[in-house]
This record gives C-alpha cells, sequence and structure tokens, in this order.
C-alpha cells in the first residue's frame, strides 16, 4: 500500500515546494472583525494591525471595546492607520447592516470580514434551558449567516472580498458535552461551504476555521460548565495560544484556503472529514487520497479511547450513586 502510494506524496510535496504562492499584502485594506475585543478575534485584529491594516472591531461590551482599540493600536506601523469600534449584537441584523455602511462610509471599503463572535456552553443535553440552547444558536450560527449575508453585496459588487467564519474541531466531529454547541458549529460548516460556491465566481473567498481547545476568556468561562468527561476528552488535544491560532486563520484565509486548522491532529481529523469540501491545490487533494483510508482506522482508535474515558466515568458515577442510596 506504501509502494503505491510514496511516490504520489513525492510528485505533491515537491509540486508544493516548486510552486510556492504568494500571499496578498493587506497593508492599507480595512479588515472587519466582529468579536474583535478578546481572544481570537483580538488576536487577528493585532496581527492585521501589524501588517499595516485598518482595522474595525464590533462587539457588545463597549468597555471591553475600547480597552481593546487602545491595546490594538499600539501595533500600528503607521500613523494613516485607523483602528474603529462598534458596540453590535451580531444576532441583531438591521443593527449589523447599518454598522457595516457606517464603517464602510468612515474606514473605507471592506476587505476581509471575520467573524469571531461565538461561545460555548458545554453540558449534558437534558440539563441545557431553552434560552441556553437559543442563545448558543443565536451567537454562533444566525450572528455568523447575518454578518455574511450583509457584507455579501458589497464584496459582489467589488468583485472582491474574504471571508473568514469561526467553527471549532467539534465542527467535525460530535464530542460529550458540546450536543448543542457542536451542532451550530456543524451547520456553520454547511453554511460555509453553500456560500463558498455562491461567492467563488466573484473573486470573494471563505475560510472555515476550526480552533482546537484555545486559551481565551471565552474559553475560560467555557470551563466553568464542562463536564468531567468533556475536560478529559478535549484535554488530550492540548491547549493553543488565540495569537498562534488567529496566524494561521489569517495566513490560510490570505492563500484562499477552504479549512483552517492548526497542529497534526487537527491535520489528521480535518483530512478525515473533508468530505466533499472545497479544495484548493491537487496537492491537498493527492495527500487526502493517499491518507483517508489509513485515517479511518486511526480515527477509529480515537473513537475507541474516548468511549473507554466515558465509559469509565459512568461507572463511577453509577458507583456514587450506589454508596447514596
Ligand atoms: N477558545 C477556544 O477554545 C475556541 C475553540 C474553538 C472555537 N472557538 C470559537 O472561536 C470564536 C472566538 O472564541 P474566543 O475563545 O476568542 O471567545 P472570547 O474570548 O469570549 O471572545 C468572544 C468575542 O465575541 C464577542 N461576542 C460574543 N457574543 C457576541 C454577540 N452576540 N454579538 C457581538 N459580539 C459578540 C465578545 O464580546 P462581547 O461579549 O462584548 O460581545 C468577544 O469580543 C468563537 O466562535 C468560539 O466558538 C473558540
Amino acid at each position: 500500500m506504501l509502494v503505491f502510494i510514496l511516490p504520489f506524496i513525492v510528485i505533491a510535496v515537491i509540486a508544493k515546494l516548486l510552486l510556492p504562492k504568494k500571499k496578498p499584502s493587506i497593508k492599507g485594506k480595512h479588515i472587519v472583525i466582529f468579536g474583535g475585543s478578546s481572544g481570537i478575534g483580538k488576536a487577528l485584529a493585532i496581527l492585521a494591525a501589524k501588517e499595516g491594516a485598518h482595522v474595525t472591531i464590533l462587539a457588545r461590551n463597549i468597555d471591553k471595546l475600547t480597552e481593546a482599540k487602545n491595546e490594538i493600536k499600539n501595533y500600528c506601523i503607521d500613523e494613516e492607520q485607523l483602528i474603529a469600534k462598534v458596540s453590535v449584537d451580531v444576532t441583531n441584523y438591521e443593527a449589523v447592516e447599518n454598522n457595516l455602511g457606517e464603517v464602510e462610509a468612515i474606514v473605507g471599503p471592506i476587505y476581509m470580514l471575520v467573524n469571531c463572535a461565538g461561545m460555548a456552553i458545554c453540558g449534558e443535553i437534558e440539563n441545557f434551558t431553552q434560552q441556553q440552547i437559543k442563545t448558543l444558536v443565536d451567537v454562533n450560527l444566525i450572528g455568523s449567516i447575518y454578518s455574511v449575508k450583509a457584507i455579501v453585496p458589497k464584496f459582489k459588487k467589488r468583485r472582491e472580498g474574504i471571508i473568514i467564519l469561526t467553527a471549532s474541531q467539534v465542527a467535525l466531529m460530535g464530542m460529550y458535552g458540546y450536543s448543542v454547541y457542536s451542532s451550530c458549529k456543524f451547520a456553520l460548516r454547511g453554511f460555509a461551504e453553500s456560500v463558498y460556491q455562491e461567492v467563488k465566481p466573484y473573486n470573494i473567498s471563505v475560510t472555515l476555521a476550526l480552533p482546537p481547545d484555545t486559551d481565551t476568556p471565552g474559553f475560560e468561562i467555557e470551563n466553568q460548565t464542562k463536564p468531567k468527561e468533556t475536560k478529559l476528552l478535549s484535554e488530550t488535544g492540548g491547549l493553543l495560544q488565540p495569537e498562534e491560532v488567529a496566524k494561521k486563520m489569517l495566513d490560510d484565509a490570505l492563500s484562499g484556503k477552504f479549512f483552517s486548522y492548526v497542529g497534526f491532529e487537527s491535520f489528521i481529523l480535518t483530512t478525515l472529514c473533508v468530505g466533499m469540501s472545497p479544495f484548493q491545490s491537487v496537492f491537498d487533494v493527492i495527500i487526502q487520497s493517499c491518507l483517508l483510508g489509513m485515517l479511518r482506522i486511526v480515527g477509529a482508535f480515537y473513537s475507541m479511547y474516548f468511549n473507554g474515558i466515558i465509559k469509565k466515568c459512568f461507572k463511577e458515577k453509577e458507583s456514587k450513586k450506589d454508596k447514596q442510596t
């Protein structure tokens, strides 16, 4: 098997190395980031400022926005650079549309729209309140759809634009405790793949980011609701810094990649779940075709390992119950 696929991998690697693609510069371009006042979104805003872009950050809390704006300003490389902030709830379509129009008038035409506004609440499904379910769907799914719906007509008119949506590793695999959050992020993948086809002829790209656990204020809050099982399962993937995730997101989006992921485990998961998703190069298709069968076996081992953790926790809970009765 390996003898058969090795030549294809070697050819693909050589082709990739010989044909490096030049990334477009974002100097002087306007980048708009929903959720830019904290975590991954703020890290991306700082990166964009360091590369000379004009940046607008949008979120709800005005104090956090002001603090983040002042921090981002410190990283500007040019006196002409504009850093703007807007307080808006991404789940309110009219407000999103109006505010995008206003920031375009003040800062300039938007070149890239990033949606990092999102949150997770964990728990077993029977313990969720209806309000928690609605909040998760609103911010993680509807908010992303609204921001894209509002920006696409502007991008189509100019025949240029980049969209980054932030999903998660649990957009590709379900996980104990993430039922509601994961379903929003799975849905986001379907949304991103469909919009990708709609906007591609207009020279607009869509990138779907799949961050693993990342050390952000949002992640700290999420941890407060995590069942033991979820903690144990997600710990296997380690913890990344927001700067690393944001850099990969920006680089991948500028290179026109559909999926943006960081690290070897994420590569395995993304390759395993590639399905009918858009591809950027023949190189990627060759690598994926060669690895898919083998990775299904690796994935099965992960599933067995995860099921083992869940079973152990279940037994612990049952024996606790027995002792109490
Ligand atoms: N951190 C992780 O481990 C991780 C892993 C995978 C995926 N993700 C995803 O990555 C994205 C960013 O996560 P993060 O960890 O960086 O979160 P974070 O630190 O909590 O930042 C979230 C940002 O979104 C804004 N926001 C939340 N609800 C909003 C709303 N309704 N309207 C407008 N803005 C809103 C927040 O500001 P306000 O509260 O002031 O509005 C904040 O600026 C999320 O989509 C998350 O699901 C995170």
